[in-house]
């Protein structure tokens, strides 16, 4: 199941990079989402699998494509498999041509990805290195030391990657009391986990409250690279943890911790990320006279098989690819 899967994965991942990219710089966060939906939806039109849409750009009335539930692909083909998107995670990245912008796509068997509704998540994101050997529930500098001996480090010498939202004072003035260095980021905590994952990367955890859909494709990337994630749900009002009741979590359970495996419980999880600006670990799309050359990482927990794919496309075959090292 997960050749094919990858290989429709990351076509559509490389297509929604490609739509996105192009409006870089334009200061049009919506235009360029929308553009990315719309190349991803096309790419899997012609996908020889049966997908249901668990996480995608939200309920059908607010959203015409790739909404939760919709069904992509071909209805009659044999591999069956619930999706989860984020055709362009980094709306505002794109919109003001900054680092790290990625269009993102999961996969599994159904019931293999969870169907996070569209609310917060406090998150806590490490490394394998560091995987199982942290709570979320910890103090921040219990945590941050046992990142650091984990990694053969000292605290002041790894990095924290933290949303730079008001909710985070209290956390951002904690992680500073450890001495560890902090990158504040503007968007993207989705991207930021995949690269705390990565050796080669400089980011070593991420901490904080983001969108629990990025939770759950950080989860499926995780899994892969044998990361780990720790998961609190934070509702913002009464009706959004009735909807997520609706939709199947224990919301009753306050305290409830979700990990990687919570989150994504698939053992056929297929991920892949393409850049669309550049990053810590993909490089973003680049165009040339006739076409563009991308930057993936396509992942399969299955087969335990990594791939990082630079991929030319060429546009216009009256203009010869330019391909070069
Ligand atoms: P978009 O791609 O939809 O713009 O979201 C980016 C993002 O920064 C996520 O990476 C993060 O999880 C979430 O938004 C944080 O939400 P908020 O902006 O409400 O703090």
């Amino acid at each position: 199941m997960d050749k094919l899967l990858s290989v429709e994965a990351v076509a559509a991942t490389e297509a929604g990079a490609i739509a996105a990219a192009r409006l870089m710089g334009r200061g049009d966060r919506d235009g360029a989402d929308r553009a990315a939906v719309e190349a991803m939806r096309r790419a899997m039109e012609d996908a020889e699998i049966s997908g249901t849409i668990v996480i995608g750009e939200g309920e059908r009335d607010e959203a015409p494509m790739l909404y939760i539930g919709e069904k992509v692909g071909n209805p009659e083909a044999a591999t069956t498999v619930d999706i989860a998107v984020d055709p362009l995670e980094g709306t505002n990245l794109v919109a003001t041509g900054s680092p790290n912008a990625t269009a993102v796509l999961a996969a599994a068997e159904p019931g293999g990805l969870m169907h996070a509704p569209d609310t917060y998540l406090r998150k806590l994101i490490v490394g394998p290195s560091v995987a199982g050997k942290v709570s979320i529930n910890d103090p921040v500098a219990v945590t941050l030391s046992t990142v650091a001996s984990s990694l053969g480090r000292n605290v002041w010498d790894i990095t924290v990657v933290i949303l730079d939202r008001p909710r985070h004072e209290q956390l951002i003035a904690d992680v500073r009391a450890t001495g560890a260095r902090i990158k504040l980021i503007s968007d993207g905590d989705l991207t930021a986990g995949i690269n705390a994952a990565v050796s080669g990367t400089g980011i070593h955890a991420v901490m904080g409250t983001g969108g629990a859909p990025e939770g759950v494709l950080a989860a499926a990337a995780l899994k892969c690279l044998g990361g780990e994630i720790q998961g609190k749900f934070e509702w913002r009002s009464h009706e959004e943890k009735e909807r997520a009741r609706a939709m199947g979590v224990n919301v009753d359970d306050e305290d409830g911790v979700y990990f990687t495996d919570d989150l994504a419980s698939g053992e056929n999880v297929v991920f892949s990320a393409t850049g669309v600006t550049d990053g810590e670990l993909l490089r973003g799309v680049r165009f040339f006279g006739g076409g563009a050359r991308t930057h993936s990482l396509l992942m399969s927990y299955e087969r335990a098989v990594i791939r990082f794919i630079d991929t030319v496309h060429t546009f216009d075959r009256q203009i010869p690819p330019r391909v070069r090292l």
